[in-house]
């Protein structure tokens, strides 16, 4: 029996303990995951995305059942690629709703063999996002409990060794 593979796609930008725990919780329902994280020209990275790369593999410990990786353009075109039958995405609150739905409605409408599946954030992340660590960490606040220590050091190289 061929294996069961989903993408998680996102900016990643960084990795934080809320993403840790979709991927972990994802790997209950298929296979393999590939996180793969996006070329987005919409948004302005804080990290490289060799750099977010990076830290995505130096947080998943070694697990044999994730492949880490970029993608440029469509996601539906980069879901074929990869034989991939699933797309995960985790969600905080409504607030992320709206827009998931359209994007997961477009997604099918472009490639109908493949479906998204939704995983609510656990209460102890729901509230954490890349955006407000950024903030939080770029002001010299304590983010350790948010994200892995790799991504804190990295956080902390960025904002204040110069
Ligand atoms: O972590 P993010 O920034 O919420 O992730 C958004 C992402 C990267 C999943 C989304 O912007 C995406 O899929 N971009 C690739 C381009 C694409 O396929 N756009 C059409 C979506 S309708």
């Amino acid at each position: 029996m061929s294996e069961t593979i989903a993408v998680y796609p996102g900016s990643f930008d960084p990795i934080t303990y809320g993403h840790l725990d979709i991927l972990s919780r994802g790997l209950e329902l298929v296979d393999k995951i590939i996180v793969a994280v996006a070329h987005n020209i919409e948004k302005s990275a804080l990290f490289t995305v060799e750099e977010r790369k990076e830290m995505i593999v130096e947080s998943i410990n070694g697990n044999p059942n994730v492949i880490v990786d970029s993608f440029d353009g469509l996601l539906v075109d980069y879901v074929k690629k990869v034989n991939a039958r699933f797309v995960i995405r985790g969600l905080r609150a409504m607030s992320d709703f709206e827009y998931e739905f359209q994007m997961a409605s477009m997604n099918r409408n472009l490639n109908q063999n493949m479906d998204t599946i939704f995983m609510m954030t656990s209460k102890d992340y729901f509230f954490i996002s890349s955006r407000t660590i950024k903030e939080v960490a770029g002001f010299g606040g304590c983010v350790s409990g948010f994200v892995p220590p790799p991504v804190e050091k990295r956080l902390k190289e960025k904002f204040f060794k110069k």
